[in-house]
């Protein structure tokens, strides 16, 4: 088959949703449709889930599922699925955010009854940010919920979305009798059995006809009439290219743990959803189709086994094929590397594999070479951009409990942030080392893995800090930089990158730099041109 036609085939999109909303649930049923697991329950939940164990232990257990969880690829008609996990869990909202930027597009869940959350708000923002197309499940219509166009408003008010709906739901909860795909023109009926895996749906062209009374009731089929007639109303009507822009998100309604919507769900989305989409390094814009490999580093999981330092790092290819012992240049080393056992995923099983094409991920044994957002190319000199790093919540001093360990405690430090779980600031005042995080549990993670995968020991003293902000002066020779940089001097640091921060102990004294400095911008965001 030809390069182009394998990319075409590849959809790569990530499932977003605030915690217990469905997420595994509908990667499960997904999973189910394209024959890749057997049987319901196969897909473990990396959720925290809070009970007896402490909370890193618990993160322990999450990381080891999400070993497995990182892809879950597989067939579906003439589609290669390839789907990336990203944690709901606020605490891991960075690793989601750095996924995102391996993605081509998103479906976001919804819980019927909780509307929109926190989590999904946050996640959508940066989906927004970066126009990735996104279609929308408003998930447990099995169950009562708010009212559909309620729901749909507040998708709109609080996502900032523009949404048309392409399912609408007949009635909710008991009285769910099942939805009308206004996609595909047809009802399907809810029995309430999970079991099934190809729902039946029965063709209905024409609403107003008097079957829809005697198949769904006179008062459900009057309802439905209205509440399509005003959805044709009031929403725009689906165009493809306004969702591949990011500009217009169609809405789909269903039951997960039912497997009921999730069909049409997924046909509607190997139909839209786009392939493999051309990436911006800081040279050029990088097409799927070309010839040559490229592609970047958007994850790492390390020390699964404490024994071996075992690294997997997961490379999103950009363009052409990455092929088993070919060398590839490191970008950022200059290094040729090759590997001999690249692995891909299928379902929730790695192999090796001599090939894969842009769109797929590879997972690659490391023993250090990488960092997050490093790229590898047949050759060229450049980068992808597009992995930034967001000011942190939370920010503490970290002290080494044991002198004779300082080696293990640096090496373990490096490691850790290469691999994102935290990022580290370094006071520009007297050197001393900041740990910033986004969840107050990294913490813990942190503490815990040093001593058992570097045999160092460290501890936390708090340092007051609001955000960080990476500074961008408009010329760094100019009076007031310099005079931001003596007045600021207690609260500069380096970020790992050697960039500059500003580290802000409240939002008044950001204010107050903004209003005292104009010259000298203070930016959230790492990569901010
Ligand atoms: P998440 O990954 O987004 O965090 O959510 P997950 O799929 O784990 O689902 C959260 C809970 O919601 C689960 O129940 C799941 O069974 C339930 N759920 C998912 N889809 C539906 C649906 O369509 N209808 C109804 N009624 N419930 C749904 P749980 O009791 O927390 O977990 P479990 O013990 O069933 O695994």
């Amino acid at each position: 088959m030809s390069l182009q036609k394998e990319i075409s085939k590849r959809r790569t999109f990530g499932i977003i949703s605030h915690p217990d909303a469905g997420k595994t649930t509908l990667t499960e049923k997904l999973l189910l449709f394209g024959g890749a697991i057997q049987e319901a329950g196969a897909v473990k939940s990396n959720k925290i889930k809070k009970g007896a164990t402490s909370d890193f232990m618990e993160i322990e257990r999450q990381r080891g599922i999400s070993v497995a969880t990182s892809v879950l690829a597989f067939n579906y008609r003439d589609k290669k699925i390839n789907i990336l996990d990203t944690p709901g869990h606020k605490d891991f909202a960075e690793d989601t955010f750095r996924t995102l930027t391996a993605v081509d597009s998103v479906i976001v869940v919804i819980d019927v009854a909780k509307g929109v959350e926190e989590q999904t708000e946050k996640l959508v923002e940066v989906c927004r940010m970066r126009n990735i197309p996104m279609i929308v499940f408003i998930n447990k219509l099995d169950r009562e919920g708010k009212d559909a166009f309620d729901l749909l408003d507040e998708v709109e008010q609080k996502l900032g979305l523009r949404v048309t709906p392409l399912s609408f739901p007949i009635g909710m909860g008991y009285d769910f009798k099942g939805i009308y795909n206004i996609w595909e023109k047809n009802i399907n009926l809810f029995s309430g059995d999970s079991r099934k895996n190809i729902e039946e749906t029965i063709a209905f062209d024409d609403v107003e006809s008097p079957e829809l009374d005697e198949l769904i009731g006179e008062a459900h089929a009057e309802s439905l009439r209205e509440n399509l007639e005003l959805t044709y109303e009031v929403y725009p009507d689906f165009d493809r290219d306004a969702y591949l822009k990011g500009e217009l998100q169609p809405v789909f309604f269903g039951s997960a743990l039912n497997n009921f919507g999730v069909r049409e769900l997924l046909d509607c989305f190997i139909e839209l959803a786009p392939a493999p989409r051309p990436k911006q390094s800081n040279t050029r814009l990088v097409d799927p189709n070309e010839e040559a490999f490229s592609g970047f580093v958007f994850k790492i999981h390390a020390n699964m086994d404490p024994k071996h330092r075992d690294r997997l790092a997961f490379i999103k290819i950009v363009s052409g094929t990455f092929e088993r012992n070919k060398p590839y240049l490191h970008v950022r080393n200059k290094k040729k590397l090759k590997f001999s056992s690249p692995n891909a995923f299928f379902a929730e099983k790695k192999e090796i594999v001599d090939i894969s094409y842009a769109g797929d991920i590879v997972g690659l044994h490391d023993t250090g070479n990488f960092k997050i957002g490093d790229t590898l190319t047949e050759g060229e000199e450049m980068l992808f951009k597009g992995i930034p790093s967001f000011s942190p919540e939370h920010f503490r001093y970290i002290n080494n409990a044991d002198p004779m360990k300082s080696k293990q405690l640096e090496k373990g430090i490096d490691q850790l942030m290469d691999e994102g779980v935290a990022q580290l600031f370094t006071l520009e005042l007297n050197g001393r080392k900041i740990i910033g995080t986004v969840g107050a549990l990294q913490y813990e993670v942190i503490q815990y893995r040093l001593e058992h995968e570097y045999g160092a020991k460290c501890t936390y003293e708090n340092f007051p800090v609001f955000k960080a902000c990476w500074i961008e002066p408009e010329d760094p020779k100019n009076e007031e930089y310099q005079e931001f940089l003596r007045v600021k001097q207690k609260f500069l640091a380096k970020d790992k990158k050697g960039q500059l921060v500003f580290l802000a102990d409240s939002p008044f004294s950001i204010d107050m730099a903004k209003q005292k400095y104009p010259s000298v911008k203070l930016h959230y965001v790492s990569e901010y041109k």
